[in-house]
């Protein structure tokens, strides 16, 4: 989604400007542009294409040095990727950068035509600009501009806006979309997010919605609708610039695969006390889990596959039945919630409008909810009444991996922790689940991510394919729906995830000869299920990879064409190497199709919009 950057200090904002759009990069985008405050006078460049493309233009405009702008990274929303629909944009005396959707741009377009403001680009952003132009042309104030546009839009917006004749500020305001703001030792900045400002500081702050961010070259201020100062608390990364960094690695995906024992580890320890769960520390009351008669897990993308994966654990642990739900149909769907109900919003970013949107559905319907998140702060994070932080440290690459892996660990644990509440478990059994979660869940992926280069020899056989199929059983069916994702987001290999027993039941037309299919085997009990599959697909001309466990390499013969034995105790250590196995599979077929894989097409990392 779109990345937006601000600076004004002491230095020339221009390099700074620009680190901090790459640093966004991540969020996927189309265009990129910058504006720069001069006295009296601002100066705008920007081009569809990379941040390099960007900078080849501003070489050849030679703008005059400025120690304010803003910067923008967009990904297209209304318009096609165009220098003409790029950010910032002006209307009179304003000019800005937007991450957002001004839903009724449309009529406030046409009154703002009658005003007499014209229109050159096809975004919803260029009239938010002609909008607090217009307020700012009545009240000559800047903060009351933007209050009073903010009241007419309907939608998503955080602004960075540089008013022409106040050279060296810029405002910001926000609703529904992250923004971030820091001062530092160079100057201030705003950002969309922390990894813009991480290499000048560690320290920032989230400011809410309802306020204004001034920024200067003096520092940062925040003002209400009354123009009285406010207060922001100052937030700090626990994290530092290498972590969101490739240290070696080609590519961030590779590094956050890499990543994922530690990911694991870090994020189930302080958790656990005398080697049962303890979310006491996180999340108060939530000990009291029996009460839940139902829970709703609300996710999007990866983040509602790792939902998947806890209806399976919570069921099977805690016998509390779980529905999992896609976060954009949620709320218009009109769930059924009733007073004992949980619902659990799972998140990566915590800025996912859609995700956002259905926790503040369940809240308005009365129910209980917990948000499982970890970028600290985000905005699921603050407005659900309980909050679990995974601990994974900051995903750069577009496609989720290790963000997936402590999400699944975090549902585990807390589905034991469900258990014991509901008397559902005997104590041992929940501390064997306990300890394999921090000891042989991330033994067994460590163990796997030596062989990536094995995992790289078997992608090199799909490269060329069209569509792939994976199916499994139980578990392994789950775990597919996240494979079948990561491959299809990065490598553009178009692929289907079947539970093993549902494809004669329609999708068996398809597999014709040389089609290839990837079947897991993680689940001992339905081995024998999952390889009558294997050779129904195969006895009609499939090419079968398997991923297997060692024991059911050893008791069964597998009719594969390719087989990847998973050293891992059947079981949580077993699904969760399984799981690793495909991201790995996804990213050196992608890698190996010569694709950008840390950036695929069309994707953004945040999906702020609705
Ligand atoms: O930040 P979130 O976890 O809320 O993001 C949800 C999805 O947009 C995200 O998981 C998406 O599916 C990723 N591209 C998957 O790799």
């Amino acid at each position: 989604m779109c990345g937006i950057i601000g600076f004004s200090g002491a230095t020339p904002a221009l390099p700074l400007l620009l680190d901090g759009l790459r640093a966004l990069e991540y969020r996927g985008y189309d265009s990129a542009g910058v504006a720069l405050s001069g006295d009296g006078a601002t100066f705008t460049v920007k081009s569809r294409g990379r941040i390099d493309t960007l900078e080849e233009k501003l070489k050849a405009a030679d703008l005059p040095p400025a120690l304010c702008g803003i910067g923008h990274t967009r990904w297209a929303t209304h318009g096609e990727p165009s220098d003409l629909n790029s950010h910032p944009h002006t209307a009179g005396a304003v000019t800005l950068v937007h991450n957002g959707i001004i839903e009724n741009y449309a009529a406030l377009a046409h009154r703002l035509t009658l005003s007499g403001y014209k229109f050159h680009s096809e975004t919803d952003t260029e009239v938010g600009a002609a909008l607090i132009d217009f307020y700012y042309r009545l009240s000559g104030d800047p903060q009351n501009s933007l209050f009073a546009a903010a009241d007419d839009i309907r939608g998503s917006f955080a602004f960075g806006v540089l008013f022409e004749d106040r050279p060296g500020e810029i405002y910001a305001i926000r609703r529904d979309s992250p923004l971030i703001a820091a001062h530092t030792e160079k100057g201030s900045f705003i950002a969309s997010d922390v990894t813009a400002v991480i290499e000048h500081t560690s320290e920032y702050f989230r400011p809410r919605e309802g306020i204004i961010v001034k920024i200067s070259a003096g520092g940062v201020e925040f003002f209400d609708r009354e123009g009285q100062k406010a207060d922001c608390e100052t937030e700090r990364v626990d994290w530092s610039v290498s972590r969101a960094q490739r240290s070696g690695y080609a590519h961030f995906m590779l590094k956050e695969i890499f990543e994922e024992p530690e990911a694991i580890r870090k994020t189930v320890s302080p958790r656990l006390s005398g080697g049962l769960p303890d979310f006491g520390k996180d999340a108060p009351g939530l000990a009291e889990l029996s009460r839940f008669r139902r829970i709703h897990i609300v996710g999007c993308g990866t983040a509602m596959h790792a939902g998947l994966m806890g209806k399976i654990f919570i069921e099977k642990f805690a016998r509390i039945p779980v529905c999992v739900e896609i976060a954009s149909e949620f709320r218009y769907r009109d769930p059924i919630l009733e007073p004992h109900d949980l619902v659990i919003l799972l998140s990566q970013s915590g800025e996912t409008a859609d995700t956002l949107a259905a926790l503040r559905h369940a809240k308005s319907r009365g129910v209980a909810t917990l948000a499982i998140v970890n970028v600290i702060g985000s905005s699921v994070a603050r407005e659900a009444d309980r909050v679990i932080y995974t601990l994974a440290g900051p995903e750069i690459a577009v496609a989720s991996t290790k963000a997936y892996s402590v999400q699944c660990a975090i549902l585990a644990l807390f589905a034991v922790s469900a258990a014991l509440s509901k008397k559902a478990l005997p104590e041992p059994t929940a501390r064997r689940i306990c300890e394999s979660l921090v000891n042989a869940v991330p033994d067994s992926i460590a163990r796997l991510l030596a062989k990536s280069e094995r995992i790289c020899a078997l992608a090199r056989n799909y490269t060329d394919c069209e569509d792939l199929f994976f199916i499994g059983r139980g578990i392994d069916s789950a775990l597919c729906t996240e494979g079948s994702l990561k491959l299809k987001e990065i490598s553009y290999i178009h692929s289907e995830a079947y539970p093993a027993g549902e494809l004669k039941h329609g999708t068996i037309s398809l597999i014709t000869d040389g089609v290839p299919v990837i079947a897991l085997i993680t689940e001992t009990s339905l081995c024998e299920k999952v390889i009558s599959a294997v050779r129904e697909v195969r006895s009609r001309g499939a090419r079968v990879l398997c991923f297997a466990t060692r024991e059911a390499a050893r008791d069964h013969t597998i009719p594969c064409d390719d087989l990847f034995e998973l050293d891992a105790p059947s079981g949580l250590p077993a699904a969760f190497c399984a799981a690793t196995a495909l991201q790995l599979f996804a990213y050196h077929a992608a890698a190996l199709r010569g694709l950008d894989v840390d950036k695929p097409r069309n994707l953004a990392k945040s999906v702020t919009v609705e």
